[in-house]
């Protein structure tokens, strides 16, 4: 497939025009969903709250417009609000202050982004289960029975971690997240290469009570999103680590997502969903894995393996430009048709900012600009 086909400039060129049309209605807001055309926005603290951040930076890299890069400074300066609040901060800081603070100082060097950057990583750290080698997801807020539970998402917040210990010069950061990354291979991956939600662990002794459904349909089902969030935090892990087990895990769990995808490109919610819930989709869970699969092609060494995953990648993206993407005003969001959580009727099919986040970030890759994670 050639590799810079022309649908492939038209889908950046809109997008990155769409994010400077609707910077001048969101500012430096946060918004989550997308509702009858208008993003509605969270607090800074949300776990989504660094999405809309890091596409005016990824927009700011391609255009060079200042004020892009001022809102992406004003939604940073919000963030430290739940950084220093520390009740209201939670796993997912990966998520939050790579696209924004560490966004920010590497590109410009600034200290204050820099110090965010490690506070948050240090929040991460601290959520380290030492007997069960997990970082802890979620807050007795969000959950009191959390207290042992692990979450396949939290594989894309150790990005954060391998930052820090070579930014610090300390490798304890990186000793926490080659060692989630373990407890994930070893407890989460199944031997057909899926993953659940959620794991949970006796937080004192450290063993492995069971697995939940969580968002997904259940304990031993196959949530989309869960499976993008693993490919691509494994392929990030590898890339960190060198270590050939997280290719392996990102590659076969690739292969079942892949594997399992609709004729349109964009999975059900869930891979083991009943026929009758087939009308629930989740373009998110394709933006993160192209953008995933991206990271993983750089990785391997075999030409031809390498080239399947490129292809694929591109092949998702145009699914997702042929059927999924609205880059006229009438809605905000660029894709449409995410899926925050099925089983509590959370946002159905609906545009979601990550989904965006992905799918423009994957697209900078293949116009030559790293990811931001
Ligand atoms: N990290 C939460 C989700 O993927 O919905």
């Amino acid at each position: 497939m050639d590799r810079h086909p022309e649908w492939l400039h038209d889908a950046y060129r809109k997008s990155i025009r769409k994010i400077g049309a609707v910077s001048k209605k969101i500012g430096a807001g946060f918004p989550h969903v997308c509702l009858n055309g208008d993003y509605n926005c969270e607090d800074a603290s949300f776990w989504t709250s660094g999405f809309w951040g890091g596409l005016l930076w990824l927009a700011f890299r391609e255009t060079k417009e200042e004020s892009l890069r001022e809102l992406a400074e004003q939604i940073e300066q919000q963030l430290n609000v739940p950084l220093h609040d520390f009740y209201d901060i939670h796993h997912d800081v990966g998520f939050m202050y790579l696209p924004t603070a560490v966004a920010n100082y590497r590109r410009t060097g600034n200290e204050a982004s820099r110090r965010s950057g490690l506070i948050a990583a240090s929040h991460l750290a601290g959520r380290f289960n030492l007997k069960g080698q997990f970082i802890r997801a979620w807050t007795d807020r969000v959950d009191p029975n959390s207290t042992g539970w692990a979450i396949i998402d939290c594989l894309m917040n150790l990005p954060l971690l391998f930052w820090a210990a070579q930014e610090d010069r300390d490798p304890r950061f990186r000793h926490i997240a080659v060692a989630h990354a373990d407890t994930v291979l070893k407890h989460f991956v199944r031997e057909d290469w899926t993953v659940p939600h959620i794991v949970s662990f006796d937080p004192e002794t450290g063993e492995k009570i069971e697995n939940l459904g969580g968002q997904g349909l259940g304990p031993d089902s196959a949530w989309s999103r869960g499976q993008a969030w693993a490919i691509y935090g494994f392929a990030i892990a590898a890339r960190e680590t060198g270590k050939r087990e997280y290719a392996t895990a990102a590659k076969n769990i690739a292969n079942y997502f892949l594997s399992h995808l609709p004729e349109d490109r964009v999975p059900y919610w869930d891979f083991r969903t009943a026929d009758k819930d087939k009308f629930v989709r989740d373009s998110t869970a394709s933006a993160c894995t192209a953008s995933g699969l991206l990271e993983l092609s750089a990785l391997l060494d075999d030409e031809t393996e390498q080239a399947f995953y490129d292809e694929c990648a591109l092949d998702i993206l145009k699914g997702l430009y042929d059927n999924y993407a609205d880059f006229s005003d009438r809605q905000d969001a660029i894709l449409t048709k995410g899926t925050v959580s099925y089983p509590v009727n959370k946002h159905v099919n609906v545009p979601i900012i990550y989904g965006d986040y992905y799918f423009v970030e994957a697209l900078a890759k293949l116009h030559g600009h790293p990811g931001l994670f």
